[in-house]
């Protein structure tokens, strides 16, 4: 799987350094072109003699360190790395790289690079417990980054505790499953729906709800990174849509249904996370609405369902919907999956602090059509929506006849 593929091996300064010359050599022995860049701490460690007698490549250091005129290094590197794994990665590597800081021949090929990154932290069980480390890790998380945990035992500082770096082996393994994942929903094509519908009252005033469209591009970016082609139809967002989906912007439920219904035949998955508004005004007035009277009625009319839509319509795809939820998560999901003929239903207490609208966490429990298929503890909406892809694209292999572990 890593034969002939570009893999970026960052090292930063910590005494787990010298592990990423076991890490560097069976990256190599499989096949992969190894591409070594140390931070200056790093070589405090360890020599970069050593990764160039194991790469049979040069080692980076310097920013600066040009040798290529017809190339900028970082630029270069960046582009032609199939994935980086950095390992060991320091608590100070990962905060620089959650702000985005590139002072480094490292950071600047990490800031420029658009292949997957697998880091391998390794610290003091303090030092990895800290909440700016966990927050950072957690940053990393939701834009894509994956980690392979760090083991318990014995550390080099005299603590026993959660922070040796991972094994070699299982560092690779993490790599080679990254890379089984990317190709996972290749040739497949995902429609995901974002954020909250709009609907006009009058020129200036209108109905929505607090949906970020977190959820939604959390699950957009999940299906991205296993190789599908993705499209996005997207109502009124606080956050980016990811990079390298396809995004159709539309306002009102209306405009949302229009656009869902002209992508729906050609998709494989069908995602629904967006808020869309039950109800609409009756009329949509072309004129402010002036203050008279002392109480004013605005009259509301149902606007179609979506998903139920989708549902009726529904031939090979795979149907997820959500369900937003205050209680009976169980019943009113199962209550969905039926009647608008879902595959999937993920449910979320949305009154569950850290849960649900405009957070960047969520916890969410999915069901299928034979109940309950997993309770998900609280976690990043990225973490999440790897979950909800995998089991989506579980069922769309089981469909075509291939074999998919859940
Ligand atoms: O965007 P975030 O801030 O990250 O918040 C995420 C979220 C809370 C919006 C998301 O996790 C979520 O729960 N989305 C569904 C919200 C919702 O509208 O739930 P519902 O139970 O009212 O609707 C059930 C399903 O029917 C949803 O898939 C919805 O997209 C769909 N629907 C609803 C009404 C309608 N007219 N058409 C629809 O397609």
């Amino acid at each position: 799987m890593l034969q002939g593929k570009t893999i970026v091996l960052g090292i930063t300064g910590g005494i787990a350094a010298y592990k990423a010359a076991a890490v560097c050599s069976k990256l190599s022995q499989s096949g992969a072109d190894v591409r070594v860049v140390m931070t200056e701490s790093a070589t405090k460690f360890i020599a970069p003699l050593t990764f160039q007698a194991i790469s049979r490549n040069r080692v980076i250091v310097d920013t600066f360190d040009e040798e290529d005129p017809s190339v900028i290094a970082h630029i270069d590197l960046a582009d032609r790395a199939d994935a980086v794994v950095i390992a060991p990665a320091t608590a100070n590597f990962l905060a620089k790289t959650a702000l985005g800081l590139g002072d480094d021949m490292l950071s600047t090929t990490l800031l420029a690079t658009r292949a997957p990154i697998l880091v391998a932290p390794a610290m003091n069980v303090h030092m990895y417990a800290h909440v700016t480390v966990q927050t950072h890790m957690e940053q990393l998380r939701a834009r894509g980054v994956r980690f392979v945990e760090p083991g318990e035992g014995f550390l080099a500082c005299g603590y026993t505790g959660k922070g040796r770096l991972a094994e070699p082996e299982h560092i690779v393994d993490e790599l080679m499953r990254m890379f089984k994942m990317k190709s996972e929903l290749s040739g497949k094509k995902v429609l995901v729906t974002a954020g909250a519908t709009v609907e006009r009252i009058d020129p200036v005033r209108y109905l929505t709800n607090d949906s970020s469209g977190k959820m939604g591009f959390a699950v957009a970016a999940a299906a991205r990174d296993r190789g599908a082609r993705v499209t996005v139809i997207a109502g009124r967002t606080s956050v980016e849509p990811p990079s390298g989906v396809d995004v159709i912007r539309v306002e009102s439920a209306e405009e949302m249904l229009h656009a869902a219904l002209s992508k729906f035949g050609d998709a494989d998955i069908v995602v629904k996370a967006a808020a869309v508004a039950d109800y609409r005004p009756v009329r949509t007035e072309q004129k402010k609405i002036k203050k008279s009277e002392q109480h004013l009625s605005l009259e509301l009319e149902r606007t179609t369902d979506i998903l139920k839509e989708l549902g009726n319509r529904k031939t090979h795809q795979v149907l997820v919907g959500f369900a937003a939820e205050t209680h009976e998560l169980e019943r009113q999901a199962m209550a969905k999956i039926a009647s608008k003929r879902c595959d999937l239903v993920v449910a979320n207490d949305v009154t569950i602090p850290g849960a649900g609208f405009s957070a960047d966490t969520n916890e969410v429990s999915i069901f299928d059509t034979n109940g309950l298929v997993e309770k998900l503890p609280l976690q990043s909406k990225r973490d999440a929506a790897e979950r909800i892809v995998t089991l989506a694209a579980g069922l769309l292999a089981e469909r075509s006849g291939g074999k998919q572990g859940r």
